[in-house]
């Protein structure tokens, strides 16, 4: 209840009188004990008594808020969530995980300066690359993740100032093995930039791993319910912290205070998801392999990169997985209609388990040869696996797929 009391003032000395100007400046309620939860800051800008405190915040020399573009508070108890969980000295977050990817970028690599990147990569990424260096802002080298030794020798002959690597790729989950990455680039003086998206710092904290800079879409595990776009930059070397909070700045890339307060939400709860997220993709890629379909799953021994999953990553092997069908694209439009639960997206890690086709969705930017050659054949569903009871997910998966079924005959 507000209850109007003498001493309260609509401004000090009470000068508004006029109704018109009583709606723009009600009576403030102070708010005396802290909230349980932060609270969700939409204000675009913030009142300063001090001349010269509005030039020090600005100017970066003190802390604090004066326009939301450079610096909201709901969004800086987010970075420090996340700093926190990435073991990295500071967290910068922006609209999205492409906002983060473009500001890492800008930071770290020089005009001209040559990115070794990964031949597996969000087609997004891989777009934003070859924009780059199209129009000669890089020079752009390639090197599969999938192949260790070769992707080492490139680092030694390309002497990149950025690697850029994502810890599991998409659609493949072809593991890059983060450490090893890490002192071979700094070797060279270069960075390791790797897209985490994947794993959540869950499963794996990059930085702790050696790497320079993580990004990351919170868009996926991270807020995990289907409702935020959001992404994250964090790192070590503060200077590199600087750049791409004046990129965030210059280039508008701001999150929206109410999608980290939404992050910040889906934080409390990514374990409890995630264990569960997880321990499904592995039940059901197990399934699925005993059921003759071509799977691809870093937690079973036949993925190439099992081993080096099961030593890098802590508690699973991640909640995605995809097919190979062998009926090739009329067998993936026979199960797309099939779905009564799975749900057809473009998206992943959410409560909801999504499948995704790449071909006409994350690499519709590649010809049918460049899939080819990624090893993205027409037959290729990705899956991201979701918090439903599992025998519900498999019954409908394989009914899906055609499988007969025979739900105790496999773990
Ligand atoms: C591996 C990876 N990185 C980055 C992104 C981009 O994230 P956002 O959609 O939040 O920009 C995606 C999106 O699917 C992704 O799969």
């Amino acid at each position: 209840m507000f209850e109007r009391r003498r001493e309260v003032r609509i401004r000090p000395g009470g000068m508004a009188t006029d109704v018109l100007t009583r709606l723009v400046h009600p009576p403030r309620v102070t708010v005396v004990d802290s909230p349980t939860v932060p609270p969700l800051y939409a204000s675009t800008t913030y009142s300063t008594e001090a001349l010269d405190r509005i030039d020090d915040v600005l100017g970066g020399r003190e802390a604090g808020f004066q326009y939301s573009r450079q610096g909201n508070p709901t969004v800086a108890a987010l970075e420090g969530a996340l700093a926190d969980l990435e073991e990295a000295s500071w967290a910068v977050v922006v609209a999205s995980g492409m906002a983060a990817i473009a500001a890492a970028l800008e930071a770290a690599v020089p005009p001209g300066a040559t990115v070794l990147a990964a031949e597996e990569l969000y087609g997004a990424t891989d777009g934003l690359l070859t924009r780059w260096r199209d129009r000669g802002r890089i020079t752009l080298a390639r090197a599969s993740v999938g192949s260790q030794g070769a992707f080492l020798d490139a680092i030694a002959r390309e002497r990149p100032a950025v690697v850029f690597v994502e810890s599991a790729s998409n659609p493949l989950l072809r593991v890059a093995d983060v450490p090893a990455l890490a002192d071979a680039v700094h070797r060279v003086q270069g960075r390791l930039v790797v897209d985490n998206t994947f794993l959540s710092p869950l499963v794996l904290a990059p930085v702790a791993s050696g790497a320079d800079v993580v990004v990351e879409s919170l868009t996926k595990f991270v807020g995990g319910h289907g409702d935020v776009t959001a992404g994250v930059v964090a790192g070590v070397d503060p200077a590199l912290g600087r750049a791409v909070l004046a990129h965030r700045t210059h280039a508008g890339a701001a999150a929206s205070p109410f999608d980290a307060w939404l992050a910040a939400r889906g934080l409390k709860t990514l374990g409890l998801r995630l264990e569960r997220q997880m321990a499904s993709a592995a039940a059901l890629a197990a399934r699925l392999a005993a059921a003759g379909i071509a799977t691809w799953y870093p937690g079973l021994a036949s993925h190439p990169d099992h081993a080096t999953a099961a030593r890098l990553w802590r508690g699973g092997f991640g909640a995605l997985l995809s097919v190979d069908l062998a009926g090739g694209r009329p067998a993936v439009e026979a199960a797309w209609r099939a779905f009564r639960l799975w749900g057809r997206g473009t998206t992943l890690g959410d409560v909801e388990s999504l499948a995704l086709y790449p071909a006409v969705a994350s690499h519709r930017g590649l010809s049918p040869e460049e899939r080819a050659a990624r090893g993205i054949g027409p037959g290729l569903l990705r899956l991201s696996v979701g918090i439903e009871a599992v025998d519900d997910l498999w019954g409908d998966l394989a009914m899906a797929l055609g499988v007969p079924r025979r739900p105790n005959a496999v773990p």
